[in-house]
Order: C-alpha cells, then structure tokens, then sequence
C-alpha cells in the first residue's frame, strides 16, 4: 500500500508531520527509531514541534542555540523529506521565554523591538536557507474573548501588534523572496471558534489593505468532536459556516495549509473500536471539506503516534484513557483515522 505522502501527491500535495528532537527520551522524535520508521515511510515533509520556537532557539538576547533544530533538519536532509518552519513568531506572552516578557526595551523602544525581531528572522532564515522556504511566519495572534489582536512586550515597544506582525513578514519576505509565507491560527468550525474565525478574517484583510506580503493561512486543525449527535455517534460539523469562512480566505487571495491536524476525543465513550471509528469519520467529513479546495496544499499532522500527541496533556479524557487523535497507535499500529486519510487524500 502506498504512503499519505503518495497519496497527498496525486492531487499535487504534500503530508507530513511534526517531530520533535526530545534528546534522552524515546518520545515522537528523530531519536525514536520506531516513530522515525513511521515518520519515514508515511511523510514528504516535516516541521518541528517545538524547536524552532524562540524557547529553544534564542536563550538569551543575543545567544542563538540551534543544536536541537539541527538535528531535525539533518533527519529531515539525510532522510529526502522537506522541511518546514514553525514559527518564526509565537505571537502570545506565555510562550515568549521569560527573557523577553521581561525586557528592557530602553530608551528607544520601538527601534530595539525591531532589532531583536529582525535580528532573529535573519538569522533563523539565514540558517535553514535552501532547505525551508515555506515559514509559519506569526502563530497565534489573536485573543477572540476580546476580539483583538495580543499585546506583547513587543507590540508595546512598537506601538501595536500589527507593527510587530507586519514587520515580521515584511523581513521575512526580503529574507525569501520567493517563500512561503504562513499566518498560522486555531480557528476550527467548532461553534466556541465562531468569533476567533471572524478575527482572523479581520486579520487577513488587515494584511491586505497594509500590502503586508502574507501568502497562506495556515489552519492548524486540531479539531474536536466537541459534541456527540445521537443519532449518528458522531459530529456535528458546522460544514456550511467553515465553508463560508474558507471562501472568504481564498476570496482575499490566501493559499491554505494544513499545519497541525489531530483529533480531540473526549466527547466520544471510551470503547476503542467504536472510537476509531468515529475519530475516522470525523477526519473524512473534515478532508472532504478541506480538499475541495484547490488552494490548499500541504497537509500536516501533528505527530503520528499517540502516545507522543500533544494533545495527551492538553486535551485529556475524563476518563483517564488515552486520546486516540493521530494516524497511529501507541504500538505502532495504523487506526483507521491512517485509512481514512489515505481514501481522502
Ligand atoms: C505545542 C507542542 O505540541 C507542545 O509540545 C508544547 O508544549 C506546546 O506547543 N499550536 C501550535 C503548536 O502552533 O506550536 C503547539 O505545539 C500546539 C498548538
């Protein structure tokens, strides 16, 4: 049987997933051999979970530490796949390392606000050049419950957080003239994201209106059965309200990725089998949405296996079990979510 990647590349697309470097540990990570096996044989392209991220990369001012990213772009290298970035800028204080939430910005705020955010684009675009050309340039600004853009100790050293966002594409353009330019957000047709949709559309056009130069927007899809219908088990899916939110997306002209797909599980019963199973059929009514759309090209999970998925922590089951939200079991098997992307793709 062929792999999600071959599938993806039949309409023209790429799959992928996120891996992270996790030294030490046995984790979804370069150093895992049987989570790289997986990696290998189902993935075109990988982004890092964690260690692009200003945490890893930058642990003081003016210190760079690229050790673990390198590692991942050496996997990436010596096993052909592609690679992409994420992020440039995580554009919320609680994951700015201290340092920054901390700064001394000085007597000329605004000018070293601007130093210290082009200073790290340069430098990560520099590094990773001829091997990334497609960045998650800003993730995540948007707080919905007020309806507005996040205040940063950045954006208030250069007056808002559109100044901040607007250079940073700006940079990353004259760093990569010919990149891929992503503003990565949440927004999922779950009726809670209902108004953060409406802020990023706000957003995107405020990109356009400024001619900042933003050329996707990168729709992580960490989706959730946020309720169980019981007639069918599963859903429902607000399919007609994502549409109309994709169309204005593509309407402005944005490409659309798929960055970081798993599923939350926690409205379903705990019975397994019944459990894959509509875990799967949520993933398929999502992609049938998805691909329909021309403009969407990479696809990425976020993570391939279980027991390493993110969501374990952030989204776990009342009932103490495992969330079942990636392509593969924690023993390394395919779920049919696996099949169900490969039918979709
Ligand atoms: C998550 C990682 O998976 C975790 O390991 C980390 O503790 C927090 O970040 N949106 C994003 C990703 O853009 O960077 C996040 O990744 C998941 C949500």
């Amino acid at each position: 049987a062929g792999s999600l990647d071959g599938a993806a590349s039949r309409s023209g697309r790429r799959f992928g997933s996120a891996i992270s470097w996790n030294g030490g540990t046995t984790g979804g990570s370069i150093q895992n051999p049987r989570y790289a096996d997986v990696v290998k044989a189902e993935c075109g392209l990988l982004v890092p979970e964690n260690e692009m991220k200003w945490q890893f990369t930058r642990p003081s001012p003016d210190v760079y530490d690229f050790a673990r990213m390198d590692a991942i772009a050496e996997f990436a290298r010596t096993n052909g796949k592609a690679l992409r970035g994420h992020t440039l800028l995580w554009h919320r204080p609680r994951w700015f390392p201290d340092w920054l939430n901390n700064y001394d910005y000085g007597a000329n705020p605004a000018r070293e606000a601007e130093r210290l955010l082009t200073d790290h684009i340069r430098t990560v675009t520099d590094r990773y050049r001829g091997q990334i050309a497609s960045y998650d340039v800003v993730n995540e600004a948007i707080d919905h419950d007020r309806n507005a853009t996040i205040e940063t100790s950045m954006s208030r050293a250069m007056g808002s957080p559109e100044a901040v966002m607007d250079l940073a594409f700006h940079t990353a353009r004259e760093q990569l003239p010919d990149g891929e330019l992503v503003y990565n957000d949440y927004m999922s047709w779950e009726p809670a994201h209902a108004a953060h949709c409406n802020d990023v559309l706000r957003l995107l056009e405020g990109f356009r209106k400024r001619n900042v130069p933003v050329d996707a927007l990168g729709i992580q899809s960490h989706i959730e059965i946020y309720s169980v219908d019981p007639a069918t088990g599963v859903g429902p899916y607000r399919e007609r309200e994502w549409r109309d939110f994709i169309d204005e997306v593509v309407g402005m002209g944005y490409k659309l990725l798929i960055t970081e797909f798993d599923v939350k599980d926690k409205a379903l019963p705990s019975a397994v089998a019944l459990r894959d199973e509509k875990v799967a059929d949520y993933t398929r009514r999502y992609f049938d949405v998805m691909l329909d759309y021309a403009e969407l090209s990479d696809i990425l999970a976020w993570g391939m296996v279980d027991q390493f998925n993110w969501l374990q922590g952030f989204a776990p089951r009342d009932d103490g079990m495992e969330v079942r939200g990636t392509p593969y079991s924690s023993t390394y098997q395919p779920k049919p979510m696996r099949e169900a992307l490969a039918a979709s793709l």
